[in-house]
């Protein structure tokens, strides 16, 4: 089966704030973000914990409006789930359905969307191979490692054919081990599908490690403290990509910065 190349999407984000509002006092959350991510991009996320970091995915989602500035995807403004976006959160045990099997959990989407029978059977078939799920199409979920239950939900999000990509935390529940694994997945779905790629992380060696550029949201409300390149090239490997001088240097620069150290 072949896995047709397609173009990422372009993303923009233009003095984007958000305030929560309607639980008595109002919540500044983030306060004019500005990004422009490239088709193809891969962008990882970081920022202490409660910045805004999942606020900011949920805005891209279109399911919770921006209070003011705009997000635009290929120049279209987002005010709605956009056709083009999957999304993938950390909580995989609350994402998939534990009564469907993994090859009917990853159809669900694709039935809710009213794609063909035949073609279904294809997306579904060509997303278990990208991810390496092959041999588990009749299992449940419950059936699965963690680490292979997260392979679903990211051939789930790779069956809509989606332009952008978009995590939140996806390997925070995993060991250590299978986090490798699945980051360089991420890598290879990125480089097979060329899709626009944006992970939010706890965690700053895989922020450096997967993308080209990491994006460092700090303070109350938060603003961005920082996008720094990754001038580190591709393919990545877990052991000389880490071992490089440079690899260092940027988590360290990014470690202080969160810190509000610089
Ligand atoms: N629906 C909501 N209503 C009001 N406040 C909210 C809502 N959702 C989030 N917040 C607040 O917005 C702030 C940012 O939350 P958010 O979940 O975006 O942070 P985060 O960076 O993803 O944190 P973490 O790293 O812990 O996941 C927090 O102070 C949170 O309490
Ligand atoms: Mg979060």
């Amino acid at each position: 089966m072949t896995h047709p190349k397609r173009t990422g999407a372009r993303l923009e984000l233009k003095d984007v704030t958000k305030t929560y509002t309607g639980h008595g006092e109002d919540k500044h959350v983030l306060d004019r973000i500005n990004c422009i991510v490239e088709p193809g991009e891969f962008l990882s996320i970081v920022g202490p914990s409660g910045v805004g970091k999942t606020t900011l995915l949920r805005l891209l989602t279109g399911l919770t409006p921006v209070t003011s500035g705009e997000i635009l995807l290929d120049g279209k403004r987002v005010t709605s789930p956009p056709e083009d976006l999957a999304i993938v959160l950390q909580e995989y045990t609350r994402s998939l359905m534990p009564w469907l099997t993994v090859e009917k959990n990853i159809e669900l989407p694709l039935k809710l969307k009213k794609i063909a029978k035949e073609e279904r059977r294809e997306r579904v078939q060509s997303a278990i191979l990208e991810v390496g799920l092959e041999g588990n199409d009749s299992r449940y979920p419950w059936q699965l490692s963690g680490g292979m239950q997260q392979r679903v939900a990211i051939a789930r999000a790779l069956a809509s054919r989606p332009r952008i990509l978009v995590m939140d935390e996806p390997f925070a529940s995993v060991d250590a081990q299978t986090r490798l694994d699945l980051e360089d997945l991420v890598l290879k779905v990125r480089d097979d599908f060329g899709i626009t790629t944006l992970l939010v992380t706890h965690d700053m060696d895989e922020a450096v490690y997967l993308a080209d550029r990491v994006l460092v949201l700090t303070g109350k409300p938060a603003h961005v403290a920082a996008e720094i390149a990754v001038p580190l090239g591709y393919p990545r490997d877990q052991v000389d990509t880490r071992a490089h001088p440079d690899f260092g240097h940027l988590r360290g620069e990014i470690y202080q910065l969160i810190r509000g150290k610089r």
